[in-house]
């Protein structure tokens, strides 16, 4: 086993990052634009977003399309800069959020025009399910239009590391899991789970939390008030702890993107990463069922720890009409399965073409199983339970524990972020 302890290395990841910020923000004096802002510059992310740009500038000749991606996972710095353009009425003509309580920060904000008209015009009441229309609907108003679903509690896993620990197929429980991990850093050279930058360690966390609770116990913790300080959530933190024992000291520096690859290239046994993982391992060419397995996260199967990526028409957008047309090819049935089957996602219509991603297992398998009716749980680290701040407090409390190890005081600051809702 190895002891891990972070340093506060993890902020150069972003200031790197933060440099490749781009996008001017205006209409330039120049001709019409629309500045669409996300987070999808690397390796999985870049590929779906390209090809939903390459079909805008097709359809829409004379508009310059201006693509103002903020790299870093899970919109760690993308957020921070996007709050800062919001706040000084410097908005984009649209940027990816996610529904559920991060788009109501948004909207309580006043920084969202409402949506419904255009819903009416496009059919989206019919197209998207009910429940997930509920998480981008404020005072009976829409607010953005939702592109896909992902699933977060996915575990990945390298078949040869596992075979040589003598693990014979992916753990089912938590349990197991603390055993395959044992096993894999007795019997191989491999790193038993990586991770990457703080948020992968919040990743984790949510994974973690649901696997030990269930789903009543882990959508229970994010009701107003609701306590953390009970011996069930103490529990699942215990767990917590010794699985963080088992990941690599030197990732604070790193993105999603490398501890996936560890994975697939050998260097890893497991990596609890949502589905965008399996865009990138596509782009990767790695094989499944050769260079990278997936299973529901430990104590997970049959729930779908689900987000889902959605765009906005901000508040005085400065080219609206072509804010529009963006929206409409993000909605559209030909646009979702453009981008889903290269993001690692399914749709989040209901009449999308299955055939589209017959290609990949992966999302051959996840698409059935949203289709079967799963049970649902949302994303806290991707906006679906939390909102802004609630998600700060924790992200504040996960880094202190990385420097300290400290559960305890973990457990104390995840119970105050929770009573301060
Ligand atoms: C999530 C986002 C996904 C993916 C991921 C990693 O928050 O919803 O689309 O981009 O971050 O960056």
């Amino acid at each position: 086993m190895r002891a891990r302890r972070w340093s506060v290395a993890a902020g150069a990841l972003g200031l790197v990052l933060m440099a490749s910020a781009c996008g001017d923000g205006g209409d330039g004096g120049g001709g019409e634009q629309v500045e669409v802002f996300s987070w999808w510059t690397g390796g999985g992310e870049e590929a779906g977003l390209n090809a939903l740009i390459e079909q805008y500038e097709e359809d829409n000749p004379d508009v310059e399309f201006v693509n103002a991606a903020v790299a870093g996972g899970s919109g760690t710095n993308a957020q921070a800069v996007l709050e800062g353009r919001l706040q000084s009425q410097d908005p984009p003509d649209s940027f990816q959020g996610h529904a559920g309580a991060e788009l109501q920060d948004y909207i309580e904000a006043g920084y969202l025009a409402p949506l419904d008209d255009f819903f009416d015009e496009q059919g989206l009441h019919d197209a998207l399910p009910d429940q997930l229309v509920e998480q981008i609907t404020y005072d009976g108003s829409v607010y953005s239009v939702p592109v896909n679903i992902h699933r977060s509690n996915v575990m990945w896993s390298n078949p040869t590391v596992l075979e040589e620990a003598g693990v014979d197929a992916p753990p089912e429980t938590l349990d197991e899991l603390l055993e395959a991990l044992e096993a894999v850093s007795e019997e191989t050279d491999a790193i038993p789970m990586a991770v990457g930058a703080q948020w992968t360690v919040s990743h984790l966390l949510e994974s973690v939390l649901l696997g030990s609770l269930g789903p009543e116990g882990y959508n229970e913790l994010w009701e107003p008030g609701a306590s953390w300080d009970t011996p069930e959530v103490a529990d699942a933190l215990g767990t917590f702890e010794e699985i963080m024992e088992y990941t690599q000291e030197e990732s604070a520096a790193e993105d999603w993107q490398e501890a996936a690859r560890r994975v697939s290239d050998g260097e890893a046994a497991f990596n609890i990463m949502g589905d965008w993982a399996a865009g990138y391992f596509d782009e990767l060419g790695a094989l499944p069922g050769e260079d990278y397995d997936w299973s529901a996260s430990p104590g997970t199967d049959g729930t779908y720890m689900w987000l889902s990526d959605s765009f906005t028409l901000p508040e005085g957008a400065p080219n609206e009409e072509a804010a529009m047309t963006w929206l409409e090819l993000v909605a559209s049935q030909e646009g979702q399965d453009t981008f889903n089957p290269l993001k690692g996602s399914i749709p989040a219509r209901e009449d999308a073409d299955p055939a589209r991603y017959a290609d990949s297992p992966y999302l051959e398998s996840t698409l059935e199983e949203w289709q079967s009716g799963p049970e649902l749980a949302g994303s806290f680290w991707h906006g679906v339970t939390v909102g802004n701040r609630w998600k700060n407090d924790i992200d504040t409390a996960v880094g202190l524990y990385l420097g300290d190890g400290d559960t305890e005081a973990l457990n104390a600051a995840l119970n105050e972020a929770a009573q301060s809702e």
